[in-house]
Parts: C-alpha cells; structure tokens; sequence
C-alpha cells in the first residue's frame, strides 16, 4: 500500500513551569492511503496532542513527520499554514461551525477564500469561484441537501457533525484529522456520522486518522492502533 504519512520517533513534552511533563515518547506511525485509522487509548495518554502535531497545528519536541516524503517538521509558519490549508482536513468534537452561516456557506469558506487567493494572485482581483458548486456536492454526499441554507442552530447535532465533515473535505485534502466525532452526540447519532465517515472513505477513497473512545468507530477503521505510555503500543 502506498505510503501517505510516516511518523517518526516523535516526542513532545510540555513545561508547567520547570516541569517537564513528558507526554508522546517516540511515537511511530505509518499511514496508508485511502486508510480509515482509528487512535485509541486512555484518557489524557496524549491523543489529542499526537493529532494537534500531524495536523501541523503544534510542533513536535523531537522526530519527524514525512507527508509523502516531505518532512513537514523543517517547514517554516508559513509554509506549514499553506500545507494545513491545502492538505489537511479537520474534524473536531465539537464542531464549530460559524453561527451566522448556512451550512453551504460554511462548507463553502475556506475554498472562497483559497479561490480568491489562488486568483488574485494571478491577475488581481478578478476570480471565479467553484466553491459553492463543491459545497453542495458535498452536503449531498453527507445526506444534507435538504439542508443547504439552514444555520447550525436549525441543525440537530449529527447533522452539523456532518456539516463539518463536508466543510473537512472542502479543499480536497491528502488526510481528514478526526477528534472523537462521535464524543459529544447520542448514540443513533453516531451511527449516522459513522455511516457517512466510512462512505467518504470507501467511495471517495479519502484518508482518515480518527481519535475515538468509540468502540463502533474503530471496528469500522480499517487498522485500529493504542497509544499507550507515549507510544504506539505493538
Ligand atoms: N498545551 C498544553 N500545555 C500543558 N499540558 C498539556 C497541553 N496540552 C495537553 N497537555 C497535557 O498533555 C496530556 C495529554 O493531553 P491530550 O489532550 O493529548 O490527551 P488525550 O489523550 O487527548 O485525552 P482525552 O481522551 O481526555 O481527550 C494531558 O495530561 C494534558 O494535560
Ligand atoms: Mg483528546
């Protein structure tokens, strides 16, 4: 299978004063391509911390991240804001969507304002935008296009957790980074959700590293890994 990420004996520590608290403690990982992974493991264990780093939202103390043999751990903040912004999706647990938006709207913004980038860098000002045909594509794809110009607030709690999963997928990213999808909504909710994350996967062939309590969730994953005192456990 071919390789998207490979992480590399990766450590982070954080400091409470002259403390250092040693959290991830060479961590290696491989992930494939098209692959659903599942992370699991013990409450404060340091998922969430491990998926900050591949997300490139925190640096690691110590190792490497190679995104198809690009090590991402050498980049500068500005190349890492364009990497996040081109390659990487983000699901969280709650889903923080923009209150004062649609839900196409809110699928819909960061490819308007790539797109606007992307043209004005270009020829000026001019630039046409994709963005909302994408978006309603993808809302369908989660079973919202019922759903298009309704605000979150309208929405019940799997349906804006679907939203964000189209909003993730907006940009066409190498990986969608997950943190317990499923953590906050009931259990009939879940499934839902759980039913759209594996379709996007199977069909459009999309990467997934999800961090779940979840049960459900990783037998769905195609691999399911533990983290366990800092590392991956074998
Ligand atoms: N910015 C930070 N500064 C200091 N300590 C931190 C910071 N972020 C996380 N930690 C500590 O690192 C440890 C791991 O946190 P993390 O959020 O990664 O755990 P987790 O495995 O996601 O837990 P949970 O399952 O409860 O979400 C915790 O002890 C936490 O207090
Ligand atoms: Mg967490």
């Amino acid at each position: 299978m071919d390789k998207l990420i490979r992480i590399d004996n990766l450590y982070k520590s954080f400091y409470d004063g002259d403390t250092e608290l040693q959290i991830l403690k060479g961590v290696n990982l491989n992930v494939h391509k098209s692959e659903m992974l599942a992370i699991m493991g013990a409450s404060g264990v340091g998922k969430s911390t491990l998926l900050h780093i591949i997300g490139t939202l925190d640096r690691p103390t110590g190792g490497n991240i190679f995104y198809e043999d690009e090590d991402i751990t050498v980049f500068s903040e500005r190349e890492l804001t364009q990497f996040r912004n081109d390659a990487i999706g983000f699901v969280f647990q709650f889903h923080q969507l923009l209150p004062e938006f649609t839900a196409l709207e809110n699928v819909a913004m960061s490819r308007l304002i790539r797109n606007k980038k992307n043209a004005a860098d270009k020829d000026g000002n001019r630039y046409s935008s994709d963005a909302y045909e994408n978006a309603e594509i993808l809302l369908e794809n989660v079973g919202l296009s019922e759903r298009l110009e309704h605000f979150p607030s309208q929405l019940s709690g799997g349906e804006r957790q679907r939203v964000a999963i189209a909003r993730a997928l907006i940009n066409q990213p190498k990986v969608v980074l997950a943190d317990e999808p499923t953590g906050n909504i009931d259990d009939k909710t879940s499934e839902a959700v759980l039913d759209v994350l594996q379709d996007i996967n199977e069909r459009l062939n999309q990467t997934f590293i999800i961090v779940t309590h979840d049960s459900r969730l990783s037998k769905r994953a195609n691999r399911t890994v533990h983290l366990v005192d800092g590392k991956i456990a074998d």
